[in-house]
């Protein structure tokens, strides 16, 4: 039977003995371990596992590593920027790791066909004994919205009854502009967008993740850009507005982790998206100079996301907050 989180931490820690069989659905670990004891994993895993095995010859020796760490069973998520790019490839990853639902958040007022087929495909994916997967939804909305962002945060709460995931992967950037001519317009907009819409995003799914006492995880979509500059390309907006995504992620993790909800970042290199063709089918040689540019001599595809953000959001990360994921081919390393 499954226990809720709540539920479990209203238990003492006496009750929270391993059960001897898998439940059938996945629940968060307790994050509050005792401080005073070495803490212990929620149900046994790994070594722990073997050594529960040996003890007890009843114990049913199995692999949990993809079936429960690595599991999203049953979570519920809100992805911004996901009609397409790599908002949309996390997504699909997020209902094919067992989400129940996914929210995939966009400005147009209907979703485009990429989303419509990626949407069916999901309907058609098997889960093997005909089990069939979560549900892919979509709502129109504008992530520099915050009191909007929060109604749509308070509307998957209301229906779904919890809130596991939180990805702010809406983003923009803007042609090459001088430093010394941006105009603060322009500057404004692609801050608006990139940090102001990446709290509003964290907000809307971080205020549900308290209000249902879930020890969720939020992810925001930065970039090495935030790192790094990328030489002769004149995105100071853009650059800088990712290193405040950086530094949000830090902060929010800080204030968080007491009540078990974990912030991280995924910075990656040069992908190809609609945002980065914008600049890559414009110039000719770029895509070759920018894939020359890391020690694994190409771009990054946005399935090359698929395992990294499966982990942060996933109990196979429950020890990992504040922290950026570089996954860019190397390009920082040079
Ligand atoms: N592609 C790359 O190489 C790369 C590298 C590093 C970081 N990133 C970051 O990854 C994220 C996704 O980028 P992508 O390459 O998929 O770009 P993309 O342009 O294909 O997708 C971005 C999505 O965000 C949406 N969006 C823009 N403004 C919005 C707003 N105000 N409200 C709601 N949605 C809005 C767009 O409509 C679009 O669907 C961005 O934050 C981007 O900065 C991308």
């Amino acid at each position: 039977m499954l226990r809720s989180v709540v539920a479990q931490r209203l238990l003492p820690r006496s009750a929270h003995a391993f059960p001897r069989a898998l439940p059938i659905a996945m629940e968060h670990p307790d994050p509050n371990p005792n401080p005073d004891k070495p803490p212990q994993p929620p149900y046994p895993v790994g070594v722990v596992a073997a050594l529960e095995a040996a003890k007890d010859p009843s114990f049913r020796a199995r692999p949990t590593l993809f079936s429960r760490e690595f599991s999203l069973h049953d979570r519920v998520a809100l992805v911004s920027g996901a009609n397409r790019g790599l908002g949309l490839e996390m997504a699909l990853a997020l209902i094919e790791a067992g989400a129940r639902a996914v929210y995939c958040l966009d400005l147009p007022k209907e979703p485009g066909d990429e989303w419509l087929t990626v949407r069916d495909y999901t309907e058609k994916l098997d889960f093997g004994q005909g089990k069939k997967g979560g549900r892919l939804e979509y709502v129109s909305a504008d992530v520099r919205d915050q009191r909007g962002l929060w109604a749509i945060g308070d509307m998957i709460g209301d229906k779904e009854k919890r809130f596991d995931i939180g990805i702010a992967a809406a983003g923009i950037l803007k042609p090459h502009t001088s430093c010394l001519e941006y105009p603060s317009e322009q500057f404004k907009e692609v801050m608006d967008v990139n940090v102001n819409g990446a709290l509003n995003t964290a907000q809307a799914a971080g205020r549900q993740m308290h209000r249902f006492n879930t020890p969720g995880s939020i992810i925001l979509i930065a970039s090495m850009s935030g790192s790094i500059t990328n030489r002769d390309h004149a995105w100071t907006s853009y650059n800088s507005s990712k290193s405040a995504v950086l530094q949000m992620t830090r902060s929010m993790a800080c204030e968080l982790g007491p009540l078990g909800i974990r912030v991280n970042s995924i910075s990656p290199g040069h992908i190809y998206t609609t945002m980065t063709a914008a600049y890559l089918d414009t110039q000719p040689g770029l895509m070759r100079k920018l894939a020359g540019m890391n020690p694994l001599g190409r771009l990054g595809r946005p399935d090359e996301l698929r395992g990294v953000v499966t982990w942060l959001a996933s109990d196979a990360s429950t020890f990992c907050t504040g922290s950026d994921i570089l996954i860019s081919g190397g390009h920082h390393s040079w």
